[in-house]
């Protein structure tokens, strides 16, 4: 099979492997589609709505907030009104907005209720010795952030009417859409199987069909269409103090976790400023806490920056290429592990994190030839002690209109279907992001894994996340045009992910469609694995005598291999390197999504 990358990219593919054929239309594969403006979601029904309202001439945020509310109809189980997310925002041309070109990192995530204290999941006496009260139930369930965050962006960086943006969602809710296999995936999973009890019988009637729900099957969900109609005629309001909010209150507390009027009415989301990095001439921006996703990000990209010849000299998914990544994930893991937490209530040391001569500092501790012992990963500054968290049922979106707006936008109710717990008469579900703090100190999550007390719920406390939108310059100014509009679902896999397609784009010049589909390797410090999707083990380097397998080459470094499916799911817009006014679009085939654009 022919391999073809950019002239001037780093590295090159091992010959008679995959086929990463460039814009150009390189000899093994059709041309890649270019777009105007286009979305890239994981359900094209979602895409779709997001390309209306740039047909009506809104912009990438108009359409980034209507393919948002439709997923929560068509992803049900990944994100949803009653979950949260992080948007990327970048700005570039607005009717209203002025002091442009601008960047947002806009968060709405969910928060712990005023119940959630430090202690509760280890002591409360009906909870202590039931592992399942942070998952699935009233308990699992934080203060949702979503419809208070999609219509803050609405206002302030849209363009279209509210009742323009929900009317996508509203059709797709009363028309119903067909259930596919990634939907029948979700259903097996083991989340679902945990909601056997008379509370989710909703859940069970809704999502489940009453457990007879298979693949071609129509969802249709009255009920969620009209909570989506409350929202497009009241705002907000309707949600956090209307009669949709007292009915989250009264399923929570028929559950026994009390929700008070004042702290749901007092969500708000929070505009914060990005992380900021520049990686091969191009400006970055990646989400800061509580989001763990933009420090990693920014600690991976600086860490092949600091060795940037020797990585350039790396054959794509070679065993050195591949060593080098998993050495520079298990030092910002660890990271993540040890300092990540709310920095709202909790010290987090970002700047020291991610300054340059601590993460030269990281990048001259990789050796090239052997693992390190798993504790010594990670910045030297005071610290804690952990192991990495894990989560899924997310989705994300990227979206890009004709004016150089763009947005990146990441939404999770957590676990597949969340809690398991829908809002009566209203027919959506809560989520479940409690399990994302640390529920339990020492004690494994639902992936059997731990993490750090930094990460001990509280009052109004966002739990840590995995969630990485990220946007990149074509250049080193903000004034450059985006380059890159990037971000997955998949827990800490989001992160691993995220960032292999924005070398796959950025350094290896591989068309968005694709470098979504490529395979991939995930490294999260702890557990000490590194997972590797079978077609990078199997590639064969070197020659002669010398010819190898990638996972003798890894074995042979101390890596521990586990192989298997790459469980993160990228969505990724790319300017087209041929028609610099255009772009390219890629939605993940590992979950079924299809970008729509013109
Ligand atoms: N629950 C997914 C995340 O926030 O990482």
């Amino acid at each position: 099979m022919v391999v073809s990358v950019l002239a001037g990219c780093a590295g090159t593919p091992p010959s008679g492997t995959r086929d990463v054929s460039s814009s150009g239309g390189g000899s093994a594969g059709a041309r890649e589609p270019t777009y105007r403006h286009v979305v890239a979601a994981d359900h094209e029904i979602a895409s779709k709505a997001g390309l209306e309202m740039l047909r009506k001439g809104g912009n990438a945020v108009d359409a980034a907030v209507a393919t948002s509310f439709t997923l929560s109809v068509v992803r049900p189980y990944s994100c949803g009104i009653g979950g949260g997310g992080f948007m990327m925002i970048h700005l570039k041309k607005h009717p209203r907005v002025s002091g442009l070109p601008k960047t947002v990192a806009l968060d709405y995530r969910e928060v712990a209720p005023s119940w959630a204290t430090p202690n509760f999941f280890e002591t409360d006496p009906a909870r202590r010795n039931n592992a399942n009260a942070s998952i699935v139930g009233a308990h699992a369930v934080a203060i949702p952030g979503t419809v208070a965050g999609l219509l803050e962006a609405l206002e302030k960086f849209g363009t279209l009417p509210r009742e323009t943006v929900l009317a996508p969602a509203i059709r797709a809710a009363e028309e119903g859409f067909v259930v596919d296999a990634d939907y029948m995936r979700a259903v097996g999973s083991s989340n679902v199987a945990r909601g056997t009890g008379p509370e989710f019988a909703e859940f069970r009637s809704i999502y489940l069909l009453n457990g007879k729900v298979k693949a071609g099957d129509v969802i249709r969900q009255p009920a969620q269409a009209r909570a989506l109609r409350l929202i497009s005629r009241d705002g907000a309001s309707a949600f956090y103090s209307g009669e949709i909010g007292s009915t989250i209150r009264a399923v929570l507390s028929s559950g026994g976790a009390t929700v008070t009027a004042a702290e749901l009415a007092a969500y708000r989301p929070t505009e914060l400023l990005p992380l900021q990095t520049i990686y091969q001439g191009k400006r970055v921006f990646a989400f800061p806490p509580p989001s763990s996703g933009g420090i990693v990000l920014v600690q991976t990209l600086g860490m092949i920056d600091s060795r940037r010849a020797e990585f350039d000299s790396f054959d794509y998914d070679s065993s050195a290429q591949v060593h080098f990544l998993t050495e520079a994930f298990k030092h910002s893991f660890a990271d993540r592990s040890r300092f990540l937490a709310d920095p709202r209530t909790t010290d987090v040391p970002v700047l020291a994190l991610t300054s340059q001569s601590n993460i030269r500092d990281l990048a001259s501790r990789i050796d090239m030839n052997r693992v390190q012992p798993i504790e010594s990963y990670g910045s030297n500054l005071p610290r804690g002690s952990a192991v990495a968290p894990a989560d899924s049922g997310t989705s994300h979106l990227s979206a890009v209109d004709s004016w150089g707006n763009a947005v990146a936008c990441t939404e999770t109710i957590n676990l597949q279907f969340g809690s398991l717990v829908v809002v009566p008469g209203f027919g959506f579900l809560l989520n479940d992001q409690m399990d994302d703090f640390t529920t339990r100190r020492g004690k494994p999550n639902a992936f059997g894994l731990r993490q750090d007390e930094r990460n001990l719920p509280a009052p109004g406390k966002q739990p840590l996340s995995s969630m990485s939108p990220t946007i990149v310059l074509s250049g080193e100014s903000e004034s450059s045009p985006v380059e890159l509009v990037v971000g997955g679902s998949g827990g800490p896999w989001i992160i691993t992910g995220t960032l292999q397609v924005l070398l796959d784009c950025v350094t290896y010049g591989i068309p968005a469609s694709k470098a979504v589909a490529q395979p991939r390797i995930h490294h999260q410090w702890m557990p000490n694995t590194l997972r590797i999707e079978p077609e990078i083990a199997e590639i064969l380097e070197g020659s002669g005598a010398q010819q190898r397998t990638v996972r003798a080459g890894l074995e042979a470094r101390g890596q521990e291999l586990k192989l298997g499916k790459s469980e993160c799911v990228i969505q990724v817009i790319r300017r087209s390197p041929l028609q610099r006014d255009r772009f390219e679009a890629g939605s993940d085939p590992r979950k079924g999504g299809k970008p729509a654009g013109e």
